[in-house]
């Protein structure tokens, strides 16, 4: 029998990435006491990476209370939820996110990575059908492979073609789940979704909401874009973004709860979050709904931002938030701005196949309440640099 190196895979897939340029490191930051700035193999720099939309990673009160559980309840929460994890912080928690985000129920998982990749498996069976949105995040494309369920996708935003694959599937299955998110994650525009919800009443669809990019940003109070819509099943939202810590929730129908609590395995079998990750996302969701005229000042700043850069010639795509990418579709040369970026103090992340289609390789910026306005300077007068060559 030929003895064979069991590990050549690696080698093979590895070398194949660093051909093609993908090729993927980490590299370690140390953020600094009360700004969005960062300190890289000694240097500091300005982070345009950052998915702390609001600042609220440090907030005192989102610390102090974080501080407060971690005190009163330990480190860790010891169990998984259906065990001995569910700690009376849980379900208070729970109890307020649903009142907040005004749904019958609201149940926590332990990432969006989680939730989305193991609820879309136990909601669908072999006879159900998912519809997703072209440029849905990996993680419900995970969902949907995980499950048995039949698959396809609807072009990026459109409507007609949704509707058009609803049409097609009338009747050949036994239920039919739209996936979409409400901001997207690397182009930055919105979807239209309440011509989404329309659709899935009309169809008599399910619908799941990823609210991700949305919460803490923008609608109602900060409360997301989907909050009041009726006709979404599930809406799913993060907790490491805007809320500045960590974890996720789903928003629900109390039988909806129910059932993800007998059936869906990224909730049962993983242990509870932890207190002082629960005292963290309390303490952000008494602070967003009260953050509307910082919500406003950041809107605002968005905008500015985003049209300064397109006066400089940039292509921002279809970006409507505070995410905004810079397309420039080859590799090289996204690569080469990143660069002149870090040369001049600003972190910002180069975006390349596969993460996104070929030749739509971008810097994917995201603002921040806690840009101050130099740090925005120093951004534009880079940008202005690269393209006087
Ligand atoms: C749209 C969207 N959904 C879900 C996730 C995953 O959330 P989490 O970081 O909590 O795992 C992300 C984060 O990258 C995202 O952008």
């Amino acid at each position: 029998m030929p003895v064979n190196d069991k590990n050549a895979f690696l080698d093979e897939a590895l070398n194949s990435r660093k051909e093609d340029q993908q090729f993927r490191t980490l590299s370690s930051v140390t953020p600094q006491p009360n700004s969005i700035e960062i300190e890289q193999d000694g240097n500091r720099y300005i982070n345009f990476c950052s998915n702390d939309y609001l600042g609220l990673a440090r907030h005192p009160k989102v610390i102090e209370q974080s501080r407060s559980y971690l005190e009163r309840y330990g480190a860790g929460s010891t169990a998984s939820r259906l065990i001995s994890g569910t700690f009376d912080i849980h379900t208070q928690l729970e109890k307020e996110l649903a009142k907040s985000l005004g749904r019958e129920a609201a149940l926590i998982f332990n990432s969006g990575f989680q939730a989305n990749s193991s609820i879309v498996g136990t909601v669908t069976d072999r006879h159900s059908l998912i519809l997703a949105d072209k440029l849905s995040h990996n993680s419900l494309l995970q969902g949907a492979l995980a499950g048995r369920a039949s698959f396809q996708r609807f072009n990026h935003n459109d409507i007609e073609h949704l509707e058009l694959l609803l049409q097609q599937a009338d009747g050949k299955y036994n239920r039919i789940w739209i996936l979409t998110e409400t901001v997207f994650s690397m182009d930055g525009d919105r979807s239209p979704i309440k011509e989404i919800s329309s659709l899935a009443d009309k169809y008599n669809a399910h619908l799941f909401v990823d609210d991700a990019h949305a919460v803490g940003a923008w609608g109602d109070r900060g409360l997301g874009l989907a909050k009041d819509l009726s006709g979404v099943d599930i809406l799913l939202g993060t907790c490491g973004k805007a809320f500045g810590s960590f974890g996720a929730y789903v928003a629900c129908s109390n039988k909806m709860r129910e059932y993800l609590i007998n059936f869906c395995s990224g909730f049962i079998f993983t242990t509870a979050l932890p207190p002082a990750v629960i005292g963290a996302i309390n303490a952000s969701l008494k602070l967003i709904p009260q953050l509307e005229e910082e919500r406003a000042v950041y809107h605002q700043k968005i905008q500015h931002v985003r049209k300064e850069i397109q006066s400089l010639g940039f292509d921002t795509g279809p970006s409507t938030t505070q995410i905004i990418p810079i397309i420039l579709g080859s590799e090289k040369a996204t690569i080469g701005l990143a660069d002149l970026l870090k040369e001049q103090g600003i972190l910002a992340s180069a975006i390349r196949p596969p993460t996104v289609p070929k030749n739509s390789s971008r810097i994917r910026l995201t603002l921040s309440l806690s840009h101050t306005d130099e740090h925005i300077k120093v951004l534009l007068k880079t940008l202005k640099k690269w393209q006087n060559g």
